[in-house]
């Protein structure tokens, strides 16, 4: 079971349409997926009809449970989508509260970890939405994946963000028995502005080792498909937006081998 985390100290740079995406394009080929939902803004749950204010039960109880969360309890947290083998471990607004918890309870930094252990077997592939703070839960996300995806707006200004992101990866890896595994995938690429072209030479410069090569352009359909409640592909599988995520993912996993 492969599991990626999708993280930027940054909101707005694509990392949920990345989660939707992918999760879209993996099921197409057969895999069975799981998403986690780790943000307590809650837009990847929303993304697929479910309302964040209402679950009585989400990745909240993860935390909240005494004791370690059993496989039964994990499975019953999983919500179904409009895709057969796509499924959703929900946010809940809830989650807010996580952060000032965390603080009064030492080691709450493997719980989504621990209860991913439960699914070995039911899932390909795990695609955890991070939110945008560093705090329990992206620290979670961080734990429990073997690859983190960085998603970078294509401005300079994120590339900001994206300089605190790697100071987080240096500060987990201390953590870590093993060093994570990252790549940064370009966003809202926009080939006619000077400020996309010569952000993307300064990542390629920065970064030659972890840019992806497939850049994502602007595409209206993401925004369009996320109207509808659909994985993009299945609104528009030739779409130029995509097309990048599917190169994206194909070299996600022939280096994961
Ligand atoms: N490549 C893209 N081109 C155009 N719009 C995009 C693209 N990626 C995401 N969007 C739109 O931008 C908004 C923010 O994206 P989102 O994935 O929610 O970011 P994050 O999860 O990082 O906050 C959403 O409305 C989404 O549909
Ligand atoms: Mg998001």
């Amino acid at each position: 079971m492969q599991v990626w985390a999708i993280a930027n100290q940054k909101g707005g740079v694509g990392k949920t349409t990345t989660v939707v995406t992918l999760a879209g394009l993996l099921a197409e080929v057969g895999y069975k997926v799981l998403m986690v939902d780790l943000d307590p803004h809650g837009s990847l749950t929303s993304y697929f009809q479910y309302d964040p204010d209402e679950l009585d039960h989400s990745v909240y109880d993860l935390f909240v449970t005494q004791g370690d969360v059993t496989a039964v309890q994990v499975k019953s947290l999983l919500c179904n989508t409009n895709v057969e083998s796509i499924q959703l471990l929900p946010a809940s607004t809830a989650m807010a509260t996580l952060e000032r918890r965390a603080i009064e309870h030492h080691g709450m930094g493997l719980q989504v970890a621990k209860a991913l252990r439960h699914l070995k077997g039911s899932y390909d592939y795990v695609l955890i939405d991070s939110p945008p703070v560093l705090g329990v839960l992206m620290v979670n996300a961080l734990a429990a994946c073997n690859h983190l995806l960085i998603p970078a707006q294509t401005e300079f200004l994120a590339l900001k963000g994206l300089e605190r992101m790697i100071r987080t990866i240096s500060m987990i890896n201390r953590a870590r028995k093993k060093k994570l595994k990252y790549t940064i995938i370009p966003t809202f690429y926009d080939r006619r502005t000077q400020a996309s072209v010569s952000c993307l030479r300064e990542l390629h410069k920065c970064y030659p080792d972890e840019l992806a090569s497939a850049v994502v352009p602007i595409d209206t359909k993401f925004r369009n498909a996320s109207m509808k409640g659909v994985v993009p592909s299945s609104l528009d599988a030739s779409s130029r937006g995509v097309n990048a995520y599917a190169r994206l993912l194909r070299t996600l996993i022939e280096q994961q081998g």
